[in-house]
């Protein structure tokens, strides 16, 4: 057996490798919804981390591996590859297939999860919105799918919005750049996977009756051309170039996405602009390098609103200081607040979004602001409570159960 790793953690080697995942005993397993898939992928616990582990190809396991080694030095939403396990001999000296080891993405949902009920049409629009959004970025960094389709992608919750990430790369090519054919290519691919997963969620009755398979998949299509078109469009600017120049990129930085370069041409007089946008994270940039708080993108902007508007209130003119006391006396406290069996319900950024549009609404009921601490308490005892446990639903039960069958792929 021999394990190709950056980092290898060495209780990887504990794991049973002479034996075939799909015999793999209970105890090492957990039980998580997964996507469908043509490999045997089975979710391992370790020292409280959860992996991934996939039975594939020697070459196509390689293949994956350094792309999503690649994907992860781009920052591309992806999930993170920590391992290859290879050489593998059965105990009756049969050959075994090497396994991909990658990084459980915490809190994702597969789409068969997000579709474990009829969806409303507005929350199908943003899930829509986000797989729109991951096929862009992965094509301004270059990155040519292949596969592009509702089970290769996961889903975490961003404050009322989903942040999509890519989950096999098995198909995948980096180059430097994407020509417009390549990325029709792949355009053309997702739309073909998406119709067809589409027509099943039908068949399953899990479409809404208002949603045509057709239109979903045409949809997320015109999503992505529109926002392409919105990044990388050249502009013509008569005059004021500076101001309009400006103009444009904050309208990007607001969409998320960060300006590296802008190229200016001057033909028949008129200005020519356009930028170089290099990747979204714009928010998430910004809320980690002053509270050092990993967040998704609108979570990311929600939270920096919130302590904007605490710079604000508590006129701190230095911007690290304001960010360093509203983490210590505002985000900490409201996430020390939720008690202990209450934790597994949300993630710490996702819970302060909810809480402060909870307080939001409170407010505009009573007709003034209720103020931070009875929205907390409002919040834990009215609606968290209520909610399903979603590390659960995800499979991490309160009681470390590891008995495989407890969560069926579907929910
Ligand atoms: N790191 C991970 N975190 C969370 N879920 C994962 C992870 N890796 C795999 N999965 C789950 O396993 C499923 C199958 O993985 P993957 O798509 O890589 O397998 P595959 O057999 O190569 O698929 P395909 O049939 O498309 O070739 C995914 O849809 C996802 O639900
Ligand atoms: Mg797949």
């Amino acid at each position: 057996m021999r394990i190709t790793s950056a980092l290898v953690d060495p209780a990887l080697l504990e794991l049973p490798w002479p034996t075939p995942l799909e015999d793999w005993p209970a105890d090492h397993l957990v039980a998580l919804p997964q996507g469908i898939s043509r490999h045997v992928v089975r979710f391992v616990r370790l020292d409280g981390t959860v992996y991934a582990a996939k039975e594939t190809r020697e070459r196509i396991a390689e293949r994956e591996y350094d792309l999503l080694r690649a994907l992860e030095r781009l920052g591309a939403p992806a999930v993170e590859a920590v391992a290859i396990v290879a050489d593998r001999v059965a105990a009756d000296g049969e050959h075994l297939e090497p396994v991909l080891v990658t990084r459980h993405l915490q809190f994702s949902l597969p789409y068969r999860a997000v579709f474990s009920h009829t969806l409303r049409p507005e929350t199908m629009n943003r899930l829509l919105d986000a797989l729109a959004a991951l096929l862009v970025r992965l094509h301004l960094l270059g990155f040519f799918w292949g596969d592009c389709s509702l089970s290769n992608t996961l889903f975490r919750r961003d404050a009322g919005a989903f942040a999509a990430y890519l989950v096999d790369a098995e198909t995948g090519a980096l180059h430097l750049r994407l020509s417009n054919g390549q990325r029709d290519e792949d355009l053309e691919i997702a739309r073909t996977n998406i119709f067809g997963e589409s027509l099943d969620l039908q068949a399953a009755g899990l479409l809404h009756e208002a949603i045509d398979p057709e239109q979903v998949s045409d949809e997320v299509v015109r999503r992505y051309e529109t926002l392409w078109h919105e990044l990388t469009h050249e502009e013509k600017v008569e005059k004021d170039t500076r101001r309009n120049m400006e103009r444009r990129i904050r309208r990007l930085n607001e969409m998320g996405f960060d300006v590296e370069e802008v190229s200016m041409s001057v033909v028949d007089s008129q200005i020519h602009i356009r930028p170089k946008v290099v990747d979204a994270g714009h928010h998430t940039r910004r809320l980690l390098r002053l509270t050092g708080l990993d967040a998704e993108e609108n979570q990311a902007r929600r939270l920096l609103n919130d302590l904007d508007a605490y710079r604000a209130e508590s006129d701190l003119a230095d911007e690290s200081q304001a960010a360093h006391r509203w983490l210590t006396e505002v985000f900490e406290p409201v996430v020390r607040a939720v008690p202990g069996p209450l934790r597994r319900k949300l993630e710490p950024p996702e819970l302060f979004v909810q809480i402060i549009e909870h307080r939001f609404h409170l407010s505009e009921k009573a007709g003034r602001d209720v103020g931070l601490a009875p929205a907390v308490q409002s919040f834990l005892n009215d609606v968290l409570v209520h909610r399903p446990d979603e590390q659960a639903i995800l499979g991490y039960d309160a009681d470390d159960d590891d008995s495989e069958e407890t969560v069926s792929p579907e929910l």
